[in-house]
């Protein structure tokens, strides 16, 4: 029989490219259960195999869809989540009912049935580091979360942690840094770019754009969220990076520059509250433990077939543009 997943969040970014990875590197089937938020696409599945993977409409909240759905799988990998910083800025409460109470909703539900289970987190949970801080996360870091986003994340690891150690949960967890790729939402700062440019407008940067984002590409990430599923010790925390780091000004002028405009052709706006200035992973328990590298090690490479997956697929991003450029422009950004 093949492993069924279900995978939360599947027609988010990273669930989205996860699903899309599963079925290329195994026999697996898949349930995605997700809500379709704002940020869930249903299109993000299209032309998928149908008798491989299942979409289920709802809520990780929702205590007895989630407990129907736990039961038919053998592994509950966990993307679903509110993902945006800014978003957390303007209305919290989203963040805490999905990141935590959502959480909590699967943890006792993979208890109840002893499945296994992987969370998947973020490196902002550790806080930010100063740009000349010669120290990069690891797993031992302090939790240190500056955001409503990054506290609730840090409140679910925290939540699964407590689950394992309590109650025996088979459990793993990752924290991976800035993700980029296909289907990520023009919110985000390099689809956002990406997407001005081919609209005509100036891409926007917050504040003097010296923070530091550590990339890495999306199937990197879910390469390594397999690999910690097929081989990672229960109960274990995995930091995943690729030593991407780059500041957001050198991000916008890659973009210019890969789209045949003057790399100074962008503006700079109001900058975020309490914007972190630096993340940055040491990936080496990943790498020396399971054996994963990552696969895409030229960011302009990935950059540019990022742009060329936003060239050719307008009709998938264009529903979102105006709303989501609205509501920065009420805010400055
Ligand atoms: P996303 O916002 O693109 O997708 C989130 C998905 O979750 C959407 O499909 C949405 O519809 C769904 N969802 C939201 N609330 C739900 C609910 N209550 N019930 C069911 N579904 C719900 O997010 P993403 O960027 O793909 O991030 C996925 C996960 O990876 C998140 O847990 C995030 O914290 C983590 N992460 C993201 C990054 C990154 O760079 N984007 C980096 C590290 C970790
Ligand atoms: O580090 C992992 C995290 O990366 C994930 O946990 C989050 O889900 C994901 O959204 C991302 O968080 P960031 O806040 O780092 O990503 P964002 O794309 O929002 O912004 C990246 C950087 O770019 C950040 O320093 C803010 C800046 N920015 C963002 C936007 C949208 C700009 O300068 N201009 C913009 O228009």
């Amino acid at each position: 029989m093949p492993t069924t997943y279900l995978v939360t969040g599947g027609a988010g970014f990273i669930g989205v490219n996860f699903v899309r990875h599963l079925l290329s590197h195994s026999d697996a089937d898949v349930v995605v259960l997700d809500r379709l938020t704002y940020a869930g696409r249903r299109e993000s599945l299209a032309g998928l195999p149908a008798h491989r993977v299942r979409l289920v409409v709802g809520d990780i909240c929702d205590v007895g869809l989630v407990d129907s759905l736990v039961t038919t799988a053998d592994v509950v990998v966990h993307f679903a989540a509110e993902s945006h910083n800014d978003n957390s800025l303007h209305d919290p409460t989203p963040f805490v009912q999905t990141n935590l109470v959502g959480t909590f909703t699967l943890l006792e539900a993979v208890r109840r049935h002893g499945v296994r289970y992987h969370h998947v987190s973020t490196d902002e949970v550790y806080g930010d580091l100063e740009l000349d801080d010669p120290e990069k996360f690891c797993e031992t870091t302090p939790y240190n979360p500056s955001s409503p986003y990054s506290s609730t994340k840090a409140g679910s690891d925290l939540l699964v942690r407590a689950w394992v150690r309590s109650f025996g949960v088979q459990a793993t967890i990752s924290n991976c840094s800035n993700n980029y790729g296909p289907f990520q939402h023009v919110e985000k700062f390099i689809p956002r770019q990406i997407t001005n440019v081919i609209d005509g407008q100036r891409p926007k940067l917050y504040g003097a754009g010296l923070n530091v984002r550590d990339w890495i590409y999306v199937d990197d990430h879910n390469a390594a969220v397999l690999a910690i599923i097929e081989r990672g010790t229960v109960g274990e925390t995995y930091l995943i990076g690729a030593n991407g780091e780059k500041d957001n000004k050198s991000v916008i002028e890659a973009i210019l520059r890969l789209m045949g405009q003057p790399e100074s052709a962008y503006e700079h706006v109001v900058d975020r509250p309490g914007h972190d200035m630096r993340y940055a992973i040491d990936a080496s328990r990943l790498r020396t433990e399971l054996g994963w590298a990552p696969q895409y090690t030229s960011f302009e490479d990935g950059l540019a077939a990022t742009i060329d997956w936003y060239r050719a697929n307008e009709q998938w991003w264009r529903p979102m543009k105006a709303a989501t450029e609205a509501k920065y422009a009420k805010v400055g950004q």
